[in-house]
């Protein structure tokens, strides 16, 4: 076992394989004028320690949630409001669950809709998990929807509608002072269309399904390695 595994659950291995895989992808395409997206998660955490390594070869990050934008500062990584950036190189987060053409459900940490609002900013999306992640129709993760407060019923009654069982992530706000539905028994035949459909839903803050915006490259890390599932451009 490597030193960088000393104390890490088998799963967390895979992760932080994940992570060091994606440094290796984007390390040599970083310049000074990189400006690096940073998701959310323990999958992510694990990227930002190792991108902590690298930090004198690009010029600032710009994070998905005030916990990783914390992680970042403590290892002295500069980070840009996402008003502030020129652009966003390259976007390096994890995800709930991950199909065969990389569309993805997040939101597992609440911090979806800054998620996606960072990965469709990104040029290049870079998805990171473990192979539990990996599932051949998203559904079984229930469903992250961040909601307006005041809808939190009535949205909760149109995803009903729609097929779903959704159920309040009591005591959770996220970081924009909205809550979470959590939509149970909800495998989702299309995502595309679903995504949409949960959008259209007046209260609706933004849904954990990234369809629209699928990832560009999924890195998936086993035992045996990690390899790329899928690229949206092949
Ligand atoms: C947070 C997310 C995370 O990327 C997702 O929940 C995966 O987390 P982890 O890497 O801890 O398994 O979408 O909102």
């Amino acid at each position: 076992m490597g030193k960088a595994h000393a104390n890490l659950s088998a799963q967390d291995r895979l992760k932080q394989d994940a992570a060091r895989a994606a440094l290796d992808l984007i390390k040599p395409k970083l310049t000074t004028t990189s400006v690096v997206g940073v998701g959310t998660g323990s999958t992510t955490n694990f990227f930002i320690d190792a991108l902590a390594e690298i930090k004198h070869v690009f010029d600032a990050a710009v994070s998905s949630s005030e916990a990783s934008a914390q992680r970042l500062r403590n290892h002295g990584i500069h980070v840009l409001d996402l008003n502030a950036a020129p652009r966003v190189d390259v976007y390096v987060d994890g995800a709930d669950e991950v199909n065969p053409v990389g569309q993805l459900i997040k939101g597992g940490g609440a911090a979806l809709t800054r998620e996606k609002i960072v990965a469709s900013a990104a040029d290049e999306f870079i998805c990171i998990v473990d192979e539990s992640k990996v599932v051949d129709t998203l559904g079984q993760f229930p469903l992250p929807v961040e909601v307006i407060p005041m809808a939190r019923s009535l949205v909760g009654r149109g995803l009903v509608d729609l097929g779903g069982q959704p159920v309040w992530r009591e005591g959770v706000t996220t970081d924009n002072g909205n809550w979470i539905l959590d939509v149970h028994e909800f495998m989702v035949a299309d995502p595309l269309v679903m995504e949409t459909a949960i959008n259209n839903l007046a209260g609706v803050v933004c849904n954990g399904l990234f369809a629209i915006n699928a990832a560009d490259t999924v890195l998936v890390a086993a035992g045996s390695g990690v390899t790329q599932l899928q690229s949206r451009d092949t």
